[in-house]
């Protein structure tokens, strides 16, 4: 590529950096992007699963992620990493990312890694055609396409030093403040930028001013190049060598700060720790007369940098190389903007029709849109469009789970509560409240501690020593009334369902092994109809191509007891209902099925 950086280049944000990452999205808005130039954040040590930013006048989320490597997978075409690390992890984090091989560009903004290391590190990512911009960087910019973090400082500022839109100079600085400071110079005197690049501080940086040099003598959009080098170091005389050998033909300006290092009796320090002076070629003085014999464009002085440049620039365009830019205009950033409390992913009220994951009410409605109440769960529970024998198999979990008569926990409470005279809600939210890891509510621990023993290839009998060590019942094993003499029909059913249209059912297979010896003990220890839900699903969301992650994450939010809770609010209501129907009175339990065993309490 001729060019850093397009109007499509993505990031990876290394370090939850928030106000680095909003300015990011700040200049995406004012050059109109369609996509943000952050496509997600890796945060080691966060929880969260997402940031919220203000992209305009409106929020957006950018994904967080614990490692490169997860931020990769979720994100293959973002080929930047804006590695943000402190000098302690910076070393790593690049090193773990060129194992990756999806980086382009690295940029390393820590100041302070051990030279030996930043050595290695721009050496690998040398060899493996990864440019390095740092360490010790503010990074680089294109305008109108793509903004390393703070760059360029404030919009403001930015729009300023005419950063929001392609100019035709090719900038090349060591330092990141003076980058700021030429941006703006290079706009009052010449048309802006078209590319820019600050080399970092540092003694060893990976990318140096000649690697950019001819890449932009090969970008037509730059049409000439500003180098502002300082004391220190060699890096000018390559710059020098390719502008004698013909391999830059583009007029180069350029001037090396620290002439002033001359006045002082011993060698001076300056800022940054590759500005020093360790022989007398690499002195400013030096390298600004080398570079002006060559027929560089070096100024008398950096006052009179403004002045060479606007020459150079009026040049170019008097012979036409140069043409008029045409002023974008600049879309605002609203003051005092709020962030919104809420965030919903799963379904919009605002337009003319409501939608269900970006489907319209009426295209899964009505029978004849072939949809049932399993399409509208996978597209308001799991934000996807299921398959054909996936949606049928929740719709029959969600009829299979409906009711089982009015003796069951839930059921009763219902009824009794309904029967004190409270309203369906009231009714309804008491039978709910049964559903739990006995009643109903088992499905969730079924598909965990299965899941975890396939998992780990425990044998059945492994398996049932392991949940007798942990002193809990296995959850989606016995009934009361069910057993092996007295089959539940819906777990028949459901495991019919499953031999005939999912492509494979592993984890059921596991657990009817299981089943043979829990019965083998007791005859009613028989898969139950949870067990057979929350195992099903499992093998139904690995049939659909989710991850172990994705499942494990499905199983501790909940989802699983959501199809029992579900299903079972219709018998419940239906139950509610049966009792206004009738008008039952109060109900009140008699003595005779209570045992009372009062003592009168001791006195103390
Ligand atoms: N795992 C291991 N042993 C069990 C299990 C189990 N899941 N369930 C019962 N047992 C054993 C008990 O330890 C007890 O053994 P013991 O006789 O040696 O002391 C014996 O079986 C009887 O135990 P109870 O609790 O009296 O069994 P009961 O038949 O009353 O319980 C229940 C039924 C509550 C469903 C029970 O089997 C259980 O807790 N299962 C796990 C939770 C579950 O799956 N619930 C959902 C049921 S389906 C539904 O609600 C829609
Ligand atoms: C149910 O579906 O409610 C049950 O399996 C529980 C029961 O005891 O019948």
């Amino acid at each position: 590529m001729n060019s850093l950086f397009t109007k499509d280049t993505q990031a990876i944000f290394w370090n939850n950096n928030k106000s680095a990452i909003q300015r990011m999205l700040d200049y995406d808005y004012v050059i109109q992007r369609k996509t943000p130039s952050v496509a997600a954040i890796v945060a080691p040590t966060s929880s969260n699963k997402f940031e919220k930013f203000f992209y305009g006048p409106d929020e957006i989320m950018v994904p967080v992620y614990k490692s490169t490597a997860d931020a990769v997978k979720a994100h293959p075409s973002a080929d930047v990493l804006l590695n943000f690390a402190s000098f302690r992890t910076a070393y790593d984090v690049t090193m773990d990312a060129l194992d990756l091989k999806q980086f382009r560009v690295i940029m390393i903004t820590a100041e302070g890694i051990p030279e030996r290391m930043a050595r290695i590190m721009n050496h690998r990512a040398r060899k493996e055609g990864v440019t390095i911009i740092g360490p010790a960087t503010v990074g680089a910019i294109a305008p109108g396409a793509f903004k390393v973090a703070n760059i360029g400082g404030t919009i403001e500022n930015i729009v300023n030093s005419k950063l929001h839109r392609p100019g035709s100079c090719g900038l090349v600085t060591r330092s990141g403040g003076l980058f700021n400071e030429l941006s703006n110079i290079i706009a009052l005197n010449a048309d802006g930028i078209s590319e820019g690049v600050a080399i970092g501080g540092d003694r060893y940086v990976g990318s140096v001013f000649i690697d950019h040099l001819l890449r932009m003598e090969k970008n037509p959009d730059v049409k000439y190049m500003i180098l502002l080098g300082e004391v220190g170091g060699v890096e000018e005389y390559k710059v020098i060598d390719a502008v004698k050998e013909g391999k830059i033909t583009k007029p180069i300006i350029a001037w090396c700060i620290g002439t002033i290092a001359k006045h002082f009796s011993s060698g001076v320090q300056f800022g940054h720790a590759g500005a020093s002076a360790n022989a007398a070629r690499e002195t400013a003085e030096a390298k600004n007369a080398a570079m002006r014999e060559a027929g560089i464009h070096v100024p008398d002085s950096f006052n009179d940098l403004p002045a060479t440049i606007n020459q150079v620039y009026n040049d170019l365009r008097n012979k036409g190389i140069i043409s008029e830019i045409e002023e974008p205009v600049v879309p605002s950033i609203p003051k005092n903007r709020r962030p919104k409390n809420f965030i919903c992913t799963i379904s919009d009220d605002r337009g003319e029709e409501a939608t269900y994951a970006g489907y319209p009410i009426s295209s899964v409605a009505t029978p004849d849109t072939g949809k049932s109440i399993g399409d509208v769960i996978s597209l308001l529970w799991f934000k996807k469009v299921y398959p054909k024998w996936a949606t049928d198999f929740i719709e029959t979990v969600i009829k299979t789970v409906a009711d089982h008569g009015p003796a069951v926990s839930g059921a009763h409470n219902a009824k009794v509560t309904a029967r004190a005279g409270k309203s369906v809600v009231e009714s309804l939210v008491t039978g709910l409240l049964t559903i739990g890891p006995r009643f109903g509510g088992a499905i969730d621990g079924a598909a965990k501690y299965f899941k975890y023993a396939n998992d780990n290839e425990m044998t059945p009998a492994e398996f049932l020593s392991y949940m007798k060590k942990q002193g809990i019942p296995i959850p989606g094993i016995g009934h009361r009334i069910k057993s092996v003499r007295n089959p539940d029909k819906r777990v028949e059913g459901l495991k019919k369902y499953a031999a005939e249209y999912f492509p494979a059912t592993p984890l059921l297979d596991y657990a009817l092994e299981v089943e043979k010896l829990t019965t083998s003990k007791k005859d009613n220890l028989i898969l139950n109809v949870d067990g057979t839900i929350g195992i099903l699903m499992v093998d139904m969301w690995r049939a659909l191509g989710y991850s172990e992650k994705e499942i494990d994450e499905f199983i501790e939010s909940g989802t699983l007891n959501a199809f029992f809770i579900a299903g079972r609010t219709l018998g419940f209501i239906g139950h509610i209902l049966d009792e206004k129907r009738l008008a039952m009175p109060m109900y009140r339990h008699p003595w005779d099925d209570i045992l009372y065993d009062v003592q009168k309490a001791e006195e103390i």
